[in-house]
Parts: C-alpha cells; sequence; structure tokens
C-alpha cells in the first residue's frame, strides 16, 4: 500500500528503546515538513541543543546531498532521517563507510538483493553491470562552543529511497527498495529495521573507528576489481579500502590512495 498523502504511522514506542544506546537524554522525533533534517539538527546545535536525536522528515523540501547536490524524495517514497549526537571517534576517517556497511547489513542480511556499497557514502543495487542507487549518506559537523576539540555534535543524515523518485539530481538512476526486494514497504519499515545496528554501529566507531568495518566493508564494495575514473582524470583498478577507509587504486603511475570528498570516482564503465 501507497500511502500517499494519508497519516504515515511511526511507532516511535518501539523505536525508543533503541535510541537510548545513545545515551538517556536521546530521542526520537518525527516531523511532517522540514526543509532538511541535516539542516534542522545542525541549526539545533548551533543554537545550543546538542542532546543526541533521531530526526525523521515525512517530507524535506530542501533534501541535501554532497557536493551540492538535491536529496529529491517524495513523501512515503523515502526514508528521510538524520542521527545527530557528540561523537568522539579516535579517527574520523571512515565514518560513512561503517555507517554504509550497518544499514546495508540490515537491508540484505542474506546477500539476496544485488545491494552494494559505493565508497565513499552510497548504497547501489545492480553494480557493477546496471547499477542505481538505492541510498546515500550525508555527513556534516559542527564546532560546539566549549567543548573539547576531539568533540564534535555530528549529524549522519541517510536518505533510503523506499519507490524510486520521480526525479533525481545524484547522477546514477535511482532503485527503490519496494522493488528490490519485492514488497511495497513504508519508510517506518524500513527504519525499525535498520536503527537498532546502526545507533550501535555509531556508538562503535566512535570506540574504535574503521577498523572493525573493514572486512565487512570488502565483502559489499561495488568497486573492488572494477576499473574506476577519478573526476581529476587519472584511471585505474579498485583494490578496497585500507583500515582508514581510505580507497585504494592502482593506477599505471602506481597505487594511488584516495581519501578526498574533492575526488569523485567513478566506474569506468558504468551510467554515472
Ligand atoms: C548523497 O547521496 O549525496 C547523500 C544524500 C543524503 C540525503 C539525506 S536525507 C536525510 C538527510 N537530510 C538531508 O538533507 N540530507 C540527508
Amino acid at each position: 500500500m501507497r500511502a500517499g498523502n494519508a497519516s504515515l504511522h511511526w511507532p516511535l514506542a518501539q523505536l525508543q528503546p533503541s535510541v537510548a544506546v545513545l545515551g538517556g537524554d536521546a530521542h526520537v522525533e518525527v516531523l511532517p515538513e522540514i526543509d532538511s533534517t541535516n539542516s534542522e539538527l545542525m541549526r539545533r546545535a548551533r543554537s545550543g541543543d546538542t542532546r543526541p536525536c533521531v530526526l525523521v522528515a515525512e517530507y524535506q523540501s530542501a533534501g541535501r546531498g554532497r557536493q551540492g547536490r538535491s536529496w529529491l524524495g517524495e513523501r512515503a517514497d523515502a526514508l528521510t532521517f538524520s542521527v545527530g549526537l557528540m561523537l568522539a571517534p579516535p579517527d574520523w576517517s571512515g565514518l560513512s563507510l561503517a555507517v554504509g556497511v550497518c544499514v546495508a547489513e540490515e537491508l540484505d542480511p542474506q546477500r539476496n538483493f544485488g545491494l552494494g556499497l559505493k565508497w565513499p557514502n552510497d548504497i547501489w543495487m545492480g553494480a557493477p553491470t546496471a547499477p542505481r542507487k538505492l541510498a546515500g549518506t550525508l555527513i556534516e559537523t559542527v564546532w560546539v562552543q566549549g567543548d573539547n576539540a576531539a568533540s564534535r555534535y555530528t549529524v549522519i543524515g541517510i536518505g533510503i529511497n523506499v519507490h524510486p523518485p520521480h526525479s533525481s539530481d545524484l547522477g546514477i538512476p535511482a532503485a527503490g527498495l519496494s522493488q528490490c526486494l519485492g514488497q511495497d514497504l513504508l519508510p517506518a519499515d524500513v527504519l525499525l529495521t535498520v536503527l537498532p545496528s546502526l545507533l550501535s554501529g555509531i556508538k562503535r566507531f566512535e570506540a574504535q573507528g574503521f577498523a572493525p568495518f573493514q572486512a565487512a566493508f570488502a565483502q559489499w564494495d561495488v568497486l573492488k576489481g572494477q576499473t574506476l575514473r577519478l573526476s581529476d582524470g587519472r584511471e585505474g583498478m579498485g583494490c578496497g579500502v585500507d583500515k582508514g577507509g581510505v580507497l585504494q587504486i592502482d593506477t599505471p603511475a602506481g597505487r594511488v590512495a584516495v581519501s578526498s570528498d574533492e575526488v569523485s570516482v567513478r566506474l569506468a564503465a558504468g551510467v554515472t
């Protein structure tokens, strides 16, 4: 059943116990509409509210993706939410990869549906031959005055297409989880599925960094063994990621480590 404009049901009582892993003052909140759940949690943090929060929006009027792109999703067609919390990991690198591992493992636990992780922040299906984007992550941080330098309010925004959007500004065709899994889902079903392991994964990342996620990431890595093209023109073969989540590419000039957000990576033969 597509929810359309009907009221969406959010099982807050079922969600609250998993949010408690973030601390006693953590809460989950659902808004019918906001510009962007990331923007809202960043605004709240800047005005002093740094409580751990899972903020869900039924509709975002100005959802944001990485590299200045928009995230477009109609009501009931996408799960859009952000997790905001103070975070102080030993090393920040690989956070988006760890988040991707946690979400993918819950969406496709038996690895039946052809889901994969595209470094650094996407969940794809159908890669490498017919890749379509299912989900993306946008991580932003706010320095909070008075806090120690290692700790930042961190906003981890996730958008998961439950049905493919009518249009997309994501540079790759979009997929929907309902079609992929062969069952008609609501955004709340997807949130219930992914939230517990996502939140405990974020806490594990805070304690141990990316290292405990490296082997799992390798299982989902759609760029490994593929010919890749970097936005700066270099080409080479994807060789996985190191223990900090840094992408390794073998090029004719030797191995290149890609960690910069300013360099985008595409499948040389793909649609992107
Ligand atoms: C990307 O693919 O470039 C990242 C997309 C991230 C979208 C999510 S939806 C919830 C949160 N709020 C936003 O404005 N963006 C993220």
